[in-house]
């Protein structure tokens, strides 16, 4: 019965919740976050060992890995929610762009390349990913999140394609609108991302906690995401129609000044 994890992202929102989850019932934990002093609260709280740091480089990755292997002996569980946006489309800077591919995608390879070895080795193990409804359909407003949401899934799915046959189940949680600190300063975004329904950072962590039981691919806490994925692989041309017609509704929300930008 699995019961070790590390969790990145862990001193709020989705992170906090699912490492709040797996304590509940009796999880050994290690997380990690950037924010040191929300993540020490967060470990005490759960009795789990705090390694904070940045969970998007090689080094961090690594630092955090030997101190979870260390601590706990094996992993059984990698949940890789660490995330961030940008809420910048063509105005967003190199800079932005390599922030968001590190964070939301490499962070992932680069803790997978230390995993894999070690669990193929120990006849198995598990990658979660926590990804967004915009690595399958867009983000309106944030092109750097959009793209590297899409390479999170694309990556997931290699992942899986390539190991499953050997005991490494990976999957992708893609929630749209989740109340958590992100949804908050997401700006003029957040009518948007709310649409449907946000949902708490504990029905996330719920959706995650039920999926372990199986190896189903998708976690979907919003499942209507199924649906506009069909629909856009099935249409894709009404799909940007329609995601257009979203996009000319936000314009008007938007200042003249935005507007020149
Ligand atoms: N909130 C939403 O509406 C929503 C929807 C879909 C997907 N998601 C995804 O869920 C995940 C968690 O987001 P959240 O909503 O809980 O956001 P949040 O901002 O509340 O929490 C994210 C946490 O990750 C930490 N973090 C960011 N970059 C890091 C790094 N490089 N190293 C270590 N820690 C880092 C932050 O310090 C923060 O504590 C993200 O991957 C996000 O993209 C969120």
């Amino acid at each position: 019965m699995p019961d070790t994890a590390v969790v990145t992202g862990a001193a709020r929102g989705i992170g906090r919740a699912i490492a709040s989850r797996l304590a509940r019932e009796g999880w050994r934990l290690v997380v990690a976050d950037l924010d040191a002093a929300a993540l020490a609260e967060v470990a005490e709280e759960l009795g789990a060992l705090a390694v904070p740091g940045d969970t998007s480089t090689d080094a961090g990755v690594r630092h955090l890995l030997e101190t979870a292997y260390a601590q706990l002996g094996r992993v059984d569980v990698f949940f890789a929610n660490a995330g961030i946006g940008t809420l910048a489309g063509l105005d967003a800077s190199d800079a932005d762009w390599a922030r968001a591919l590190d964070t939301n995608v490499l962070a992932h390879v680069r803790a997978a390349r230390l995993l894999v070895p070690r669990w193929l080795e120990a006849g198995g193990g598990r990658l979660v990913v926590t990804a967004s409804a915009a690595g399958l359909l867009t983000m309106l407003g944030d092109a750097p999140y959009s793209v590297s949401k899409h390479a999170a899934v694309a990556f997931a799915e290699w992942l899986s394609a390539t190991y499953r046959h050997r005991g490494i189940v990976v999957q992708a949680i893609c929630p749209q609108g989740v109340q958590t600190r992100m949804l908050e300063e997401s700006g003029p975004l957040q009518e948007l991302l709310t649409r449907d329904r946000a949902v708490s950072p504990d029905e996330v962590a719920e959706a995650a906690w039920q999926a372990l039981a199986g190896d189903e691919f998708y976690v979907l806490p919003h499942p209507e995401v199924r649906d506009y994925s069909a629909q856009r692989a099935a249409h894709p041309d009404a799909w940007l129609a329609g995601m257009n017609r979203l996009q000319q509704k936000l314009d008007q929300t938007r200042t003249p000044n935005e507007e020149n930008a």
